[in-house]
């Protein structure tokens, strides 16, 4: 998704804006862009690829000024090309912006008002910058309202004008930014990251607000031309948090960082054998109240979504049901009152998920919502909130979030079952203390030893086209997610299916050309999965099982065995999926992907 970033202050614009575009890399790019005023001349450059490609062509034109705006750009109207890079001026050159999100009226704008102008690229940021300079009259500010009243769509707009180059002014309906309040300058990005190494106060801005940045300081208002007194967070994480740590891909360092992170999840959160989470309670009369639960997500959420719908169903009795996000409100979901809708995102920022909690709050349903990201849209607009304490996730494939995700949803599970009285304190010891030994267990699974096991396997993978993944149960749950995070960054075709289902037709397809990756992690299903793994052995696939620790039987009918700790089996997704993330990330490394931006995705999806 495009990454924005802004700086008006005393120092070298380029150099922040080059090094905020760096730190928004992970949200996916396709070509970049700076504009920069300096004596009141507005200079634009932009480069289609990497951001190196943008550096290797500014360092020679000397490139200078105190005010700028820089863009990375993940396509949506108009191939990548340099032409549709951002940032976009209208036709005079006296006006540049930057946006992420889409216009949807753009073409309605264009043809209202900007009959016979000249267009140079193909996207509908550029008729933003036409209509501004169309209907500039000398006040940058009552210009840039204008233009507002006329768009339609979910945006994040930064605007600069060569003519009033001590401002830059910046709106947001939908797509996010941030504000970064310095001393004598001032900053805007889309995320945190970019402001890091500068400020760490913040400020989070909300639709509608328009923001005007100066050297002094920045002024809020909101659409009646108010201004607001904002609240200013500070950013405890730090800047190295955000980099990659010594590591060669963010991946892997996230990875590794699980252990710590479900630390951190847990911290404060297990008080006296029961759960509690800061920002909210839930009575037994509010939990009775439920109907039904929805849990609903995109990608690696949706799939985190599905194993918590088993712990929900298992620990207090109310029926889940788990939807798509970009589904969910266009199928008439049953909502109400008497319906809680829990959301849950990384980033806190994906549209659909966004849009299907709005659906949610316009039907009367309660939104709980769980996010990585404090300040995020849905953080901020749902009832309540619970925060996966992760740490900042960069790499485009989402691994400590979906098992921080989990453990979320076990901590709520058990919360939801104590104030419902329906888990005994035995059972609620034995899940506390289980779940408190993730961590230790999960570093035995990272070790160099482990890691080598599984990079000889993922050489099995290098040159294949097709995977499958089967489970049953929770097992299943956990093989989706695993052959999504296989296909999103090894570019190899992978499916997972209920083991059961295989016979259904697909194992039409299985071959000795495609191997299988079993889950036999859960002991209910263990005889059934076994069965399933059998059927595909006498098609000759190669076959990896993931198992429990002591599991000796299933080595003698398949190929490779990878275990994983033992522990409540109730609790294993959280470890099972620790192997196939790492079968993932070295079977890319072997085929040479770019692992942490694969190609054609973004960190943050924030179009529907
Ligand atoms: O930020 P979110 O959790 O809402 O993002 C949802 C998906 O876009 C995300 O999980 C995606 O599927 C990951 N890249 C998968 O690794």
């Amino acid at each position: 998704m495009c990454g924005i970033v802004g700086y008006i202050g005393k120092q070298d614009a380029v150099n922040i804006l080059i090094d905020g575009l760096r730190k928004l890399e992970y949200r996916g790019y396709d070509s970049s862009g700076i504009a920069v005023i300096h004596d009141k001349h507005l200079t634009v450059e932009k480069a289609v690829g990497k951001l190196t490609n943008l550096e290797e062509k500014i360092a020679p034109l000397a490139v200078k000024g105190n005010i700028g705006i820089g863009h990375t750009r993940w396509a949506t109207h108009g191939k990548p090309s340099d032409a549709n890079a951002h940032p976009h001026t209208g036709e005079k050159g006296q006006m540049a912006v930057v946006h992420n999100g889409i216009i949807e009226n753009y073409l309605y704008l264009k043809e209202t008002y900007l009959a016979g102008e000249h267009f140079t690229s193909e996207t509908d940021t550029e008729i933003v910058a036409h209509l501004l300079e169309k209907f500039y009259d000398g006040d940058f500010e009552q210009t840039v309202i204008k233009v507002l009243d006329l768009i339609e769509g979910a945006y994040a707009l930064v605007m600069v004008c060569a003519d009033e180059p001590d401002k830059i002014i910046a709106c947001r309906k939908g797509s996010p930014m941030v504000l970064g309040v310095g001393e004598g300058e001032s900053f805007i990005a889309s995320d945190v990251p970019a402001l890091l190494a500068y400020t760490r106060k913040c400020i989070y801005i909300e639709p509608g607000e328009l923001c005007i940045l100066t050297q002094e300081g920045i002024e809020i208002k909101n659409h009646q031309g108010e201004v607001l007194a904002k609240e200013i967070h500070t950013i405890d994480w730090s800047a190295e948090a955000a980099e990659k740590g010594g590591y060669e891909h963010f991946m892997l360092k996230e990875i590794e960082e699980q252990p710590a992170a479900f630390q951190r999840a847990m911290a404060g959160r297990i008080k006296n054998g029961r759960v509690k989470f800061d920002d909210f309670t839930l009575t037994k009369e509010d939990i009775a109240k439920w109907r039904k639960i929805y849990i609903v997500a995109c990608g690696t959420a949706y799939h985190a979504g599905l194993v918590g719908k088993t712990i929900i169903e298992k620990m207090v009795r109310i029926p889940v049901e788990v939807e798509i996000a970009s589904e969910f409100r266009y199928r008439n979901p049953m909502l109400d009152e008497e319906t809680l809708v829990i959301v849950i995102s990384q980033s806190g920022e994906t549209a659909d998920t966004v849009a299907a909690l709005q659906e949610a709050h316009d039907n009367g349903s309660k939104v709980l919502a769980i996010t990585n990201v404090v300040g995020s849209a849905i953080a901020r607009a749902a009832d309540y909130v619970v925060y996966l304490w992760a740490g900042p996730e960069i790499s485009v494939a989402s691994t400590k979030a979906y098992t921080t995700m989990l453990l979320a949803q076990y901590l709520f599970g058990i919360y939801l079952a104590q104030q419902m009285e329906m888990i005994t304190a035995e059972a609620e010891n034995d899940l506390l203390a289980q779940l408190q030994q993730l961590p230790v267990e999960t570093e035995k699974m990272l070790t160099a030893a482990y890691q080598s096991q599984i990079q000889q396997i993922a050489a099995n993978y290098e040159k294949v086209n097709d995977v499958f993944f089967i489970g049953r149960g929770l097992d299943w749950a956990i093989a989706l997610e695993g052959s999504l995070k296989l296909k999103e960054i090894s570019y190899i075709h992978a499916e997972a299916y209920a083991a059961g289902e295989l016979k259904h037709g697909t194992l039409a397809l299985v071959t000795t050309e495609t191997p299988v990756i079993a889950l036999c992690v859960q002991e209910a299903t263990y005889d059934k999965t076994a069965s399933n793994i059998k059927e595909v052995k006498a098609r000759d696939a190669r076959v990896l099982a993931i198992i429990n620790e002591g599991d000796t039987e299933t080595a003698k009918f398949v190929d490779d065995v990878l275990a994983i700790p033992r522990i409540n089996n109730f609790l294993s997704p959280i470890l099972a999926v620790v192997p196939l993330q790492l079968i993932s990330y070295y079977t890319a490394k072997i085929r040479g992907c770019d692992i942490d931006q694969p190609r054609n995705l973004a960190k943050s999806v924030t179009v529907e």
